[in-house]
C-alpha cells in the first residue's frame, strides 16, 4: 500500500509553474460565468511561472500543500488590507485545483493559514469571498467564520459583491 504524505509547508521558487497552474484550473472553475470570461482569462494570464516565482521572493507569504509530490493547492496570506476592520491578518488566497476539492485539504490549508498568521504575531483573520462563490461562502461559514462586511469589486463594468469573513 502506498502512503501519500500531505505536507502544508511555505511555497519556494521550484513552485512556481505548478502554482500557476493550480491557480490557472481552480479560477476557471470558481470563476467561470461570474467574472466576464475576457477579464478572467486576462487575470489568470498575468499570473504565470514568473509573477509566481517573483510574488514567492517578495514579503507575501505563499504557503502550498503537496499531496505525494503533487502541489494541491496554494494559500497567500499577510497584514489585513481593509483599515476598517480591525482584524490584522489576511488570507488573500485559498485556491484547491478541482480534482483535490471536496476532500477537506481546503480546511487542512485554511488552519495551517490561520496559525501562520498568528506565530506571526497578528490578532484575527480577515477572508473575502464573491458572494456568487457559495462554495467559498459555505466554505469559509463551515470553518467557523462570520460574514460581516460587504464590498463591491468592478470587474469589466461588472460589480460583483464581496463578503468578509472574520474570525477573532
Ligand atoms: C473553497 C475551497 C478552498 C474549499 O476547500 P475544500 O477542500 O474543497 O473544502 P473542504 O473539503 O475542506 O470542506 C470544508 C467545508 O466547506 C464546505 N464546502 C466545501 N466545498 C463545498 C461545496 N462544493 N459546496 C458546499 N459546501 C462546501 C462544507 O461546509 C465543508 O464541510 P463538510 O466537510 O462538513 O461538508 C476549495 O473548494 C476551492 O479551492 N474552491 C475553488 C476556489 C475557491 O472558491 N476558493 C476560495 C476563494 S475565496
Amino acid at each position: 500500500m502506498n502512503t501519500l504524505t500531505i505536507d502544508i509547508r511555505k511555497a519556494e521558487p521550484r513552485d512556481a509553474s505548478a502554482i500557476a497552474e493550480v491557480h490557472q484550473e481552480a479560477w476557471r472553475g470558481a470563476y467561470s460565468g461570474i467574472i466576464p470570461h475576457r477579464t478572467l482569462i486576462s487575470m489568470i494570464n498575468r499570473r504565470g511561472p514568473d509573477w509566481w516565482a517573483n510574488a514567492i521572493r517578495r514579503a507575501a507569504t505563499v504557503l502550498v500543500i503537496e499531496i505525494g509530490g503533487t502541489i494541491a493547492g496554494y494559500a497567500t496570506i499577510g497584514k489585513n488590507r481593509a483599515r476598517e476592520l480591525r482584524q490584522q491578518g489576511e488570507i488573500y488566497e485559498l485556491y484547491l485545483r478541482p480534482e483535490y476539492q471536496g476532500i477537506g485539504l481546503g480546511s487542512r490549508l485554511f488552519k495551517a493559514a490561520k496559525a501562520r498568521l498568528a506565530d506571526h504575531g497578528l490578532r484575527g483573520l480577515v477572508v473575502w469571498a464573491l458572494e456568487d462563490n457559495q462554495n467559498a461562502l459555505a466554505f469559509y461559514a463551515g470553518n467557523g467564520g462570520r460574514d460581516i462586511a460587504e464590498g463591491v469589486e468592478v470587474f469589466e463594468q461588472k460589480a460583483l459583491k464581496k463578503v468578509a469573513f472574520v474570525w477573532n
